[in-house]
């Protein structure tokens, strides 16, 4: 198998429909419309939908069905780092090696691109709800979106910054704002098909999302601002509770180890797994 081939296939299949769907925005006006698109095309490695459609192939099902979720997702995603990188949040000027979105367009507009691609994520979601296995996908990437997850996980993150440095909660953090958007990425393909495979798929999405994470942190300190797109040595000095803060880098190597490992045993006995350990390899060896 040709893992850089077969990511790049997949990467194709969303970017069309991306393009297709981010053709159909309707907005009141312009300048809104170009904020949201700015950061939807702006670049990044697309590896929420590449690991959605991997799974979907896997489960035999139909791209067609698991699309829809895979552009909501990735809106998701975007506009959670739109919101990020504010200045009420982690004051970041770069990403994607492009100026950040409150940069471009003032952070007023950023704070609402932000809210327009949340909301379009479910005008998506809700047009391709025709049964009761993607009702549960629809209602699984809510779950997982919201306090529950993601933005749960960025309030702890937020929280940590001066209270709370404890492992229970760097664990939770993790777990949350970067983990359940990863973890919907594995599910939401097994939800369209009744769950099939889910307990397994459940425990990689899992760890995959903390080896995600821990290599991000990592990332922050042994990367560069050209090849990362984003600023280095971002967490220390805005006083985060990471893994490389908390345990030190060789610390953190350690549990990237253990969350790879983990992930890998999970899928270990499913039939058609290559490009999904392929995809655990390319996490803990990513250098942006
Ligand atoms: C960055 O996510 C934010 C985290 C959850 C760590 P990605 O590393 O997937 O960012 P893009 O989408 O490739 O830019
Ligand atoms: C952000 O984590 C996770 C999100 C939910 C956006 P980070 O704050 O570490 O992500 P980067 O390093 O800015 O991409
Ligand atoms: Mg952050
Ligand atoms: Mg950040
Ligand atoms: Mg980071």
């Amino acid at each position: 198998m040709n893992f850089n081939k077969r990511y790049s296939d997949y990467k194709e299949i969303f970017e069309n429909e991306l393009k297709s769907r981010i053709e159909t925005i309707n907005s009141s006006n312009q300048t809104l419309k170009d904020a949201m698109v700015y950061s939807l095309t702006v670049g990044g490695k697309r590896i929420r939908p590449v690991i959605m459609l991997a799974v979907a192939e896997v489960l035999c099902v139909d791209f067609n069905k698991v699309l829809p979720f895979a552009v909501a997702l990735e809106c998701i995603h975007t506009y959670s780092l739109i919101h990020d990188d504010l200045p009420a949040m982690d004051n970041d000027d770069l990403r994607r090696g492009k100026p950040t979105n409150h940069k471009v367009f003032g952070e007023a507009m950023a704070i609402l691109a932000g809210d327009a691609l949340l909301n379009y994520a479910y005008e998506i979601v809700l047009r391709s709800i025709t049964d009761n296995n993607s009702l549960s996908a629809g209602r699984l990437l809510a779950l997982y979106a919201g306090a529950f997850g993601m933005v749960g996980g960025q309030a702890l993150d937020i929280l940590s910054e001066n209270e709370l440095k404890s492992e229970a909660t760097l664990y939770k953090i993790h777990e949350n704002k970067t983990g359940r958007l990863l973890l919907a990425s594995t599910l939401i393909p097994s939800c369209l098909c009744g769950n099939e495979g889910f307990d397994k798929l459940s425990q990689y999405g899992k760890n995959l999302g903390l080896l995600f994470q821990v290599t991000d942190d990592i990332l922050d300190v042994t990367s560069s601002v050209d090849k990362l797109g984003k600023t280095i040595n971002k967490d220390a000095n805005e006083n985060k509770l990471t893994f490389v803060t908390l345990y030190g880098l060789d610390g953190a190597k350690k549990y990237a180890k253990e969350y790879y490992e983990k992930a890998k045993l999970a899928i270990c006995d499913f039939e058609e797994n290559e490009f999904l350990i392929g995809l655990l390899d390319f996490i803990i060896g990513r250098d942006h």
